[in-house]
């Protein structure tokens, strides 16, 4: 098969990953930015190039990320991707479930919509308005709205410091996420699915000083038997925000599970070393079976 892998300026140790493993199983390869790929519609049919590269008969597209740019940049882009999709190339995660992954408010209004147990989180670009909510929701936490790896996102349990951070961050015309912190057991749950299964799941153990357990801020992964509870939450989340294989967070709160992040490009490489399984390896097999 015809394998396309898309990823920001450069590739990230995942992205390679998957290059190799679709080279290793045979298929044919190519990959680069999703800012190089350009398109063509006319009434005779789509095309579409990486680089100077023709790809309209490509098979698959591993989409892992969008790139960094301006708002009409990433605007293209994710229409490319439809794009692609209506053209007939099976595009892997979907280009607008994508884009709602990576937003985090629009991924939790659509888990919640769906009856998944969320933290409750404020939004507004009020710095005035966010103020006065944050001085009613207790402990919360500002979350970047496309962040990962636990960068950007902030704690506070002084509502003045916290005033001080949105008012910086309006000035850089950052949208003002605030969610509720939610107490737990010292660690959250890393759900890995792959075509409406579960394939790995894991603990991610808080750091000694911190409250995020990201493997990128020292947060360590841990295979342990899980509630089923849990693992049909993770799956029922990958669903709802309709992504083929994607990592979910979830937290252990008092009232129950809540669902923090839909990842829909999870990295793998800490899960990997927990688990010892090849997800790379499964992802390519799940989505070459999609279009067989
Ligand atoms: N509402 C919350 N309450 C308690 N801890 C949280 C909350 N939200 C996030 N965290 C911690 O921060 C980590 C990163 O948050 P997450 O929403 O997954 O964003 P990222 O995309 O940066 O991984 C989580 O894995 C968890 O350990
Ligand atoms: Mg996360």
């Amino acid at each position: 098969m015809k394998i396309v892998v898309l990823y920001g300026s450069k590739p990230s140790s995942n992205s390679r990953e998957l290059v190799d493993t679709a080279v290793r199983l045979g298929h044919t390869v190519v990959d680069g930015p999703t800012g190089d790929v350009s398109s063509w519609v006319s009434n005779e049919g789509s095309r579409f190039w990486v680089g100077r590269e023709e790809v309209t008969d490509a098979d698959i597209c591993f989409l892992r990320s969008y790139g960094g740019g301006s708002c009409e940049q990433i605007t293209r882009r994710i229409s490319l991707l439809e794009h692609m999709e209506f053209a007939g190339i099976k595009v892997i995660n979907s280009s607008y479930p994508f884009r709602r992954a990576r937003d985090k408010y629009a991924t939790q209004y659509t888990l919640q919509v769906n009856g998944v147990p969320v933290p409750s989180t404020y939004t507004s670009e009020s710095l005035a308005r966010a103020y006065e909510m944050t001085t009613k929701m207790g402990e919360v936490i500002y979350k970047p709205i496309l962040g990962s790896m636990g960068r950007g996102a902030m704690k506070f349990q002084d509502t003045d410091l916290a005033y001080n951070a949105y008012r910086t961050l309006d000035r850089l015309h950052h949208p003002l996420v605030i969610q509720k912190y939610v107490q737990n057991p010292g660690r959250d749950i890393r759900v890995f699915v792959v075509g409406g299964e579960v394939v790995g799941a894991v603990y991610k153990y808080l750091p000694e000083h911190s409250w995020k357990s990201n493997v990128a801020q020292g947060g360590r992964m841990v295979e342990e038997s899980m509630s089923d509870e849990v693992l049909e939450l993770g799956l029922r989340a990958a669903e709802v925000i309709e992504l083929d294989y994607s990592g979910v967070d979830i937290l252990e709160g008092p009232e129950g599970p809540v669902v923090l992040e839909v990842n829909a490009s999870p990295g793998w490489q800490g899960i990997r070393r927990a688990t010892g399984r090849d997800y790379a390896k499964m992802i390519v097999e799940y989505g070459v079976s999609q279009v067989e």
